[in-house]
């Protein structure tokens, strides 16, 4: 198979991530700090999960989608952190070239969704605070089904289309990627082959992926701003607001963090810095949504204290 490609070097079929170097006194501590992460990222968002699924308050779009976004940043960690996880614990840095190129897939596909769910959000945000009339009709169950589903099909084409490139590379040039995670850009680095035309599909696909719900999101809030500065009265303005603050900082962190990394030169940065905002996007981001939503977001708040007390109850019972 090699030779049809006019190589002879042998293929490489398991790569090395280096992670976060080699200082052994350094591994038990990171590894400390990512499981907290982990085990509060998972429980913060399973807790919205049963909140939205056994509340009846909660039984409103909106909440149907922070249920599904919670959800989906369950599954986001859960490709990156356990793998990392295992790796600090047993020093075992391999992992095959099978295993990378769907951790990519999947981290890709979830990035994208999420994105893609953050809009959806915020269009509802929108129906409800610059259209409440037609809201009903707008924005019901079905419709919201409708976004959930056409998020995930549209980040798995469009991951899928760059999938199929990658999974045809070969790689020669190195096995040892220089990241916590099988990333895009370090991957590619590593291939023998000629890598402009997927770089480029690639960046048509996530500029457009990107681009399109981040100026959706953006319309969405200016008419959103317009419409509550207009409202007469403070309290109604501070009412308003206050269904969609814990969404606006949400989306806010989201993009701010992802505009940092492809926005400000990394190129010439050290590495170590590159992939400490990494760590923004893939480790910190899912696990401050909940944080975000229980502690600001009125009916969640209310929710779960309702739970927490009867779970108290019983529990003296
Ligand atoms: C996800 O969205 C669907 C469609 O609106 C909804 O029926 C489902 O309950 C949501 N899932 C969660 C966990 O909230």
């Amino acid at each position: 198979m090699e030779e049809a490609n006019g190589r002879n070097q042998t293929p490489i079929i398991q790569f090395i991530l280096l992670g976060f170097g080699n200082v052994r006194e350094l591994q038990p501590l990171l590894f400390l700090l990512f499981l907290v992460f982990y085990i509060v990222t998972v429980v913060g968002n399973t807790l919205i999960i049963i909140l939205v699924v056994i509340d009846h308050h909660l039984h409103i779009p909106m909440y149907y989608l922070l249920g599904n976004l919670s959800t989906l940043e369950t599954c986001y960690t859960s490709t990156i952190l356990p793998r990392l996880l295992v790796s600090l614990a047993t020093g075992d840095r391999t992992i095959s070239f099978k295993g990378c190129i769907v951790q990519l897939y999947c981290f890709g596909v979830m990035s994208a969704t999420e994105c893609l769910l953050l809009t959806a959000m915020s269009y509802d945000r929108y129906v409800a605070i610059c259209n409440p009339l037609r809201y009903a009709a707008l924005m019901n169950g079905r419709v919201c089904a409708k976004l959930v589903a056409g998020s995930w099909i549209s980040s798995l084409v469009g991951c899928g289309i760059v999938h199929v490139f990658l999974s045809h590379l070969t790689f020669c040039e190195s096995n040892e990627i220089d990241h916590y995670f099988c990333d895009f850009s370090p991957l590619i680095n590593l291939s023998c082959d000629n890598t402009q035309i997927l770089q480029l599909v690639t960046f048509i696909i996530s500029a457009i992926g990107t681009l399109v719900p981040c100026l959706l999101t953006l319309t969405s809030y200016i008419c959103i701003i317009v419409t509550i500065l207009r409202i007469p009265s403070s309290t109604g303005r501070k009412k308003a607001f206050s269904t969609c603050s814990s969404h606006l900082i949400v989306v806010t962190v989201f993009y701010g963090t992802l505009i940092t990394i492809y926005v400000v030169p990394t190129a010439n940065s050290p590495k170590v810095l590159n992939k400490v905002f990494s760590v923004f996007y893939t480790v910190l981001t899912p696990m401050i949504n909940p944080v975000i939503y229980s502690l600001r977001n009125k009916e969640v708040n209310e929710s779960l204290r309702k739970i927490l007390g009867k779970t108290m109850s019983l529990e003296e019972w």
